[in-house]
């Protein structure tokens, strides 16, 4: 598919049902929505305590793209293109590490942590160290979250930031750790993992270890009608001073909600899963806070443990589960916390949303497939997911063929 043809089967896309096929199965669409939405969102791409000190970076991929996450000498975190600025290599493997500098692996050119290019060898006299930098990217942190946006125009970010500090910084995200770290791919377009992962319309059949804490069966936006164990659970959050919100706008909503009455965390039994908390108010029994990016990520923050969970696009038809478990950085593992259950449910919870996703591409790509109704009860916020996308969509469709740039444009993301 070009771009006219992508248009075409934007505007083919009826409000309230599942996108035509092609955007779930083209391979044009991997590009594309690289470029239309992961290149222009705010992505949650880490937290403060990956990069505890000077020189401790972070080297992650939007989709294929490197980007190399460094806290510098000052204390202050960077964002960097990984791509070094002589002939391009990727700078620091993915994954975390430490470096005074950081040093090419191919010809050593040797940058400072600010990105400034220190030295070069056997360049010539009139060589300018100070036009090769590396290539900045726009980062926020916020409450101990670290956030990017690989363009140079990103959403408006300061309501985010005040609203997200207010909800979350009791979590004391800046005292935490990460105990555990999962990547699982998933063969189905990172649309459909994304459309899975924003209801619990499926949870009860598939998820019997999430069920037992998630309240799977309430409607739309975690509303329970008016259940008593909810509103005792929002007069004790005002009583202990917590912010339960939601706030929110368009790509971000964040809000804490009440789980099954009698338990306390996520966990296989609703127990805490680790003996220090996280957060000092409510004595351990807050609910979770919930709060989601589009395109990609959520997360879930009880008093005890928090759970991130991120999709990246690795191909048309893939995408890189990431997943981690962060808890108080004093936590030992083995005396507050087990390492292994920590992961439990959502590491069972993420393989049977893994075959549930796969299951629906194969279905999605049959030649018998139309696009269906969602419930407007039961998958609201999947419908929010969907009309976020057409939207960020078509806006990016309209610069592009308004620019004229149709014709570099249009090839590169032509199949
Ligand atoms: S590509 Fe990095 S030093 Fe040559
Ligand atoms: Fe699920």
């Amino acid at each position: 598919m070009d771009l006219a043809q992508i248009s075409a089967a934007l505007a083919a896309r009826r409000p309230g049902y599942t996108l035509p096929q092609a955007l779930y199965n083209d391979p044009a669409m991997f590009e594309f929505d690289l470029h239309a939405i992961y290149a222009r969102s705010w992505l949650m791409a880490g937290f403060t305590c990956e990069v505890p000190d000077p020189g401790s970076y972070t080297s992650i991929r939007i989709g294929p793209w490197p980007v190399l996450i460094v806290r510098g000498r000052d204390g202050q975190i960077l964002a960097f293109h990984n791509s070094c600025r002589h002939r391009g290599a990727v700078l620091c493997k993915e994954g975390l590490g430490k470096s005074p500098r950081i040093v090419c692996p191919y010809h050593r050119w040797t940058y400072n942590l600010d990105g400034s290019l220190l030295s070069a060898a056997r360049m010539p006299d009139d060589f300018d160290t100070g036009e090769h930098g590396l290539r900045p990217v726009r980062l926020e942190v916020v409450a101990g979250v670290i956030y990017i946006c690989l363009s140079d125009n990103p959403p408006a970010f300061e309501q985010f930031r005040t609203d997200m500090e207010t909800v979350l910084a009791p979590h004391d995200l800046e005292n935490a750790k990460v105990a555990r770290v999962e990547t699982l791919v998933e063969y189905a377009n990172w649309k459909l993992v994304m459309e899975n992962g924003r209801e619990c319309y499926h949870c009860q059949g598939s998820h019997p270890e999430l069920s037992r804490t998630f309240p799977v069966g309430s409607s739309a936006y975690f509303d329970y009608g008016g259940a008593e164990h909810a509103r005792q659970f929002e007069e004790r959050m005002a009583d202990v001073g917590l912010p339960c919100g939601p706030v929110g706008e368009d790509w971000w909503q964040a809000l804490r909600f009440p789980l099954n009455p009698g338990m306390k965390s996520m966990t296989v039994d609703g127990a805490p899963a680790s003996k220090k908390l996280m957060c000092k108010l409510g004595d351990g029994d807050i609910g979770s806070l919930r709060w989601a990016l589009e395109p990609h990520s959520f997360a879930h923050a009880t008093g005890e443990i928090l759970f991130f969970f991120s999709a990246m696009p690795t191909g048309p038809k893939e995408t890189l589960v990431t997943a981690k478990w962060l808890v108080h950085k004093d936590a030992v593992d083995g005396v507050d916390y087990d390492g292994e259950a920590i992961a439990e449910p959502w590491h069972t919870t993420n393989l049977q949303d893994k075959e549930l996703a796969e299951n629906n591409q194969a279905g999605v790509d049959s030649p018998g497939y139309v696009p269906g109704p969602y419930s407007p009860e039961a998958e609201v916020l999947v419908l929010r997911f969907v009309d976020w996308y057409c939207a960020r969509a078509a806006e990016y469709l309209d610069e592009q063929l308004v620019d004229g740039k149709q014709g570099v444009k249009g090839q590169l993301h032509a199949a």
